[in-house]
């Protein structure tokens, strides 16, 4: 009871609550994860003016070998150009091992975006190999990582990879699947529903949940496929994904919309949270909801949920 009263009274404290809730660590939307190839200009530009939460300026598989210089050049004019506001700011780059790992991460210090992200993560080490460059340089805390899934190993490794999240220093935040590069990998094919691939998605989940991080849904490749596209958003929301990885403009609403909470959930969060505020239910862990069962942990997924309303409302807002 005091925890809700807290929570309602005094802002600092339900920020402070909701940061130590797993269910809203990260205290970022990440609905919409937009990808843009960093050497396409126009497409950089038009980042500014999209509803996404957060763009991946992509430095890898979206530019080819011979333009991997030019695209470094282009995010260095991007970033010195207007700030991207009110959207997270993640680089992708090539593998550090690869021919152009040394001049992306000089890059990532040089810009310092709200966080790298490392593509074929196969291990711990890659993850922690990343943070003590960040460290031995004093990136600034927080310059986080995020972690792309997207390899056999990357799957069978991924609750250690998780784990590594722990290590004092190790800026992990985020993993973000490929199902591109899986499929690759293992030959499944991609079929609707992902019948073969759910298994190694809810893995990745697991993961996440276990040791508080945030988890990112593989890019879908048919853009112009806005029913099929807004069917895997809601499969993925089901599965407990926090947002989708995106290839193009048109997607960012479906993924809005199937990440957020709707109306009738906003509703019903908020009405555990007042049944629990209800003097009757003073030193109670379970309340009778009119013929429905709602315990103490309800009111933690309620809390967070009208939190994750909250800040997408503030998003609206502040536009
Ligand atoms: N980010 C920002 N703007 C984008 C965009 C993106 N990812 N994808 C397309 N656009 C813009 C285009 O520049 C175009 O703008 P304009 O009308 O002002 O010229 C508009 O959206 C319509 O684009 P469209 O003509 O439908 O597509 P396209 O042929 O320009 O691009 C792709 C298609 C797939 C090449 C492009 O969407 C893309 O590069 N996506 C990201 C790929 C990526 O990051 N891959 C790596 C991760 S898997
Ligand atoms: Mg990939």
């Amino acid at each position: 009871m005091a925890f809700c009263c807290l929570a309602t009274c005094c802002k600092a404290w339900h920020t402070f609550v909701m940061s130590q809730n797993p269910l809203t660590r990260s205290m970022n939307l990440r609905r919409s994860v937009l990808s843009v190839p960093a050497i396409n200009v126009r497409a950089l530009e038009k980042t500014r003016l999209l509803d996404c939460d957060a763009v991946i300026f992509d430095l890898e598989d979206s530019v080819a070998p011979e333009k991997k210089v030019e695209a470094r050049e282009n995010l260095r004019a991007f970033f010195s150009g207007k700030p991207l506001e009110g959207k997270e700011r993640i680089i992708r780059i090539n593998e550090v091992s690869s021919a152009f790992g040394r001049a992306d991460m000089e890059l990532i210090l040089a810009l310092e975006p709200d966080a790298v992200l490392l593509p074929k993560v196969d291990e711990p080490q890659n993850v922690m190999s990343v943070s003590d460059l960040l460290a031995d340089a004093d990136a600034p805390e927080n310059l986080r990582i995020w972690a792309m899934i997207e390899t056999p190993r990357g799957i069978l490794n991924a609750p250690a990879i998780a784990e590594a999240g722990r290590t004092a220093g190790s800026r992990l935040d985020c993993f973000v699947v490929g199902l591109n590069d899986l499929r690759k990998e293992t030959g499944v094919l991609p079929l609707p529903g992902r019948t073969y691939l759910v298994p190694w998605l809810m893995q990745v989940i697991i993961a996440v949940r276990a040791y508080g991080l945030d988890a990112i849904d593989s890019v879908f490749n048919d853009f112009n496929e806005a029913d099929a596209f807004d069917a895997e958003c809601a499969e993925a929301r089901a599965m407990g994904f926090d947002g989708k990885m995106l290839i193009h403009p048109a997607q960012i609403e479906a993924a809005n919309r199937n990440f957020g909470p709707d109306e009738a959930a906003i509703a019903e969060a908020n009405a555990v949270i007042a049944a629990f505020a209800d003097p009757a239910a003073e030193g109670l862990n379970v309340i009778n909801a009119n013929g429905r069962m709602i315990e103490r942990l309800h009111l933690v997924q309620a809390e967070s949920l009208v939190h994750k309303a909250r800040l997408i409302a503030e998003r609206q807002t502040a536009k």
